[in-house]
């Protein structure tokens, strides 16, 4: 299969995903209301004095648009939130529209974000959960290249590619016994169906034979900023930190999970013209 037709199918296996942040929204709009940032600790020091220097964020893959909101909290003056699942888009509008928000929500595939967007972002969010969901890192880092503005930083935020061996049943590391994981190198896509029980509540996808099949890669650290290189972004600052944005591994003890990275920084800017 071609990289559309497996985005494509993530599409209807994500507006499954969407029941359970569309029971999300009056309580999302909220914590906005209250001037909520859904960020994880590390993310913070990345996203500093917003008000000072960024007008446009751009989150790609925004789900239902909490983080991207968020990021008005921090100080962005407006945002724009690209996602494929036109349920999680319509997530992320029922909120601005209560919230009032000077934000503008796009469905499409991250590779095809209109042109209209080319070179408005001062900042380009992304990660949580986003760049494996992707199969064709290259194209992804050419796209936010045409995005930002000349000056403009791209802040990506993920799951450390490490996490892609470990068993997520297990209660210490341990390789995945599962054949499609465990394997740091493994460039084939792994195709599943259902959703883990610690992300997203198990009624609110019921799992049948028809379910939707989704498909992820894995992404070394290497090739994911060779992709921001060959993009033609200088890369500014990388972190590795033992923080998690999700119950990954529900039955493994804190300590002993913070012993090796969960999530992963990149920073990177679009050099000005001389
Ligand atoms: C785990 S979520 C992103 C993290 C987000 N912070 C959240 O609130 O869950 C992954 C998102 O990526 C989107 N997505 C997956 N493939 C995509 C693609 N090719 N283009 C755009 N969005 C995509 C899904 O629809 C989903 O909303």
């Amino acid at each position: 299969m071609d990289t559309t037709t497996l985005h494509e199918q993530n599409r209807v296996a994500w507006n499954e995903a969407a029941n359970q942040y569309a029971r999300e929204i009056e309580a999302d709009v909220a914590f906005l209301r209250a001037g909520g940032k859904n960020f994880c600790p590390p993310e913070f020091e990345y996203l500093r004095d917003l008000n000072a220097w960024c007008d446009c964020a751009i989150h790609l893959q925004c789900a239902g648009g909490k983080d991207t909101l968020s990021l008005l909290n921090l100080g962005a003056k407006r945002v724009v939130g690209v996602d494929i699942s036109d349920r999680m888009i319509e997530v992320a509008r029922a909120k601005s529209a209560q919230l009032a928000a000077p934000a503008q929500w796009y469905r499409a595939d991250v590779l095809e974000t209109p042109d209209a967007l080319n070179g408005v972002a001062d900042l380009v969010y992304t990660g949580r959960g986003a760049i494996g969901w992707l199969m064709d890192l290259e194209a992804w880092a050419r796209v936010v290249a045409r995005l930002l503005k000349p000056g403009g930083k791209l802040y990506l935020f993920d799951g450390h590619p490490i996490g892609w061996v470990w068993d997520l049943a297990a209660s210490e590391y341990r390789f995945d016994p599962d054949p499609r994981y465990g394997n740091y190198f493994d460039e084939k896509v792994a195709t599943a169906q259902g959703w883990s029980e610690s992300y997203i509540a198990a009624d609110a996808v019921p799992v049948t034979a028809e379910q939707a099949k989704k498909h992820e890669r894995q992404w070394t650290l290497s090739a994911i900023v060779n992709a921001v290189i060959a993009a033609g972004l200088r890369v500014e600052r990388i972190g590795e930190h033992p923080d998690a944005f999700w119950t990954q591994y529900p039955h493994m003890p804190d300590d002993v999970r913070r012993r090796l990275p969960n999530t992963f920084s990149l920073l990177a800017t679009k050099s000005k013209p001389l």
